[in-house]
């Protein structure tokens, strides 16, 4: 039977090197598993992901930000995560509508009912069944991130943006503890492992 994974956090607590790692537990219990990402996952998407995350001569105004992020995941639904769940795939997606909740209903201060609504839009009753939120505080992330690259246009915003992105994160933990868990990721990698591993298995995903 399909699952639907999805994997969140703020910028710099391991998103892609726990995704590898699920992706590998996932096929070591012989489930059959695409790796993907939002926004992006599509032609469309990776357009539209260029778009959000390089530095805009004119500012992008909010609204323009959030349905752009839905018409990216209309695409990738559409042509990626529904055909996959269909064929009774897994699906990891790095990042999905918790993001949106997180980034630009925490972080933006956008109403969080019109992102349910377009949610309902976009995506009917199809929720995840598993979001694992990466959690650290806001200055390791930014630490980590830091190192990597320089920021793009949203990495750019102010601690104070992050600090609602993360509290947005764990608000939507405690809303929905049936299919959204928290993980703390400001430890070892190999404990972070094995927290991951632990909620996979209470959920009967692994
Ligand atoms: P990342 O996947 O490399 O972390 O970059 C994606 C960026 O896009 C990240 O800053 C979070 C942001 N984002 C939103 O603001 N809203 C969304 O709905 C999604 C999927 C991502």
């Amino acid at each position: 039977m399909s699952k639907f994974i999805t994997l969140e956090g703020i910028e710099g607590v391991g998103k892609t090197s726990n995704r590898d790692y699920i992706r590998d537990l996932l096929e070591a219990t012989g489930k059959p598993c695409i790796v993907t990402r939002e926004p992006g996952g599509t032609a469309l998407g990776e357009a539209l992901r260029e778009l959000l995350l390089q530095h805009a001569q004119e500012k992008i105004s909010d609204d323009a930000e959030l349905l752009l992020m839905f018409a990216a995941r209309a695409e990738h639904l559409h042509k990626v995560i529904r055909p996959a769940l269909a064929a009774g795939k897994y699906v990891l997606c790095d990042r999905f509508t918790e993001a949106t909740y997180a980034y630009q209903g925490g972080g933006r201060q956008l109403s969080m009912d019109k992102i349910a609504e377009l949610e309902k839009l976009v995506q009917g009753d199809l929720r995840p069944d598993l979001t694992i939120i990466l959690d650290a505080p806001v200055d390791v992330g930014r630490e980590r991130a830091g190192q990597r690259s320089a920021p793009d246009r949203i990495e750019q915003e102010k601690n104070d943006f992050f600090e609602r992105v993360r509290s947005a994160y764990l608000d939507l933990a405690n809303l929905h503890p049936e299919r959204i868990c928290t993980v703390d990721a400001n430890q070892p990698l190999a404990q972070v492992q094995q927290q991951i591993k632990q909620q996979l298995q209470s959920r009967d995903i692994i």
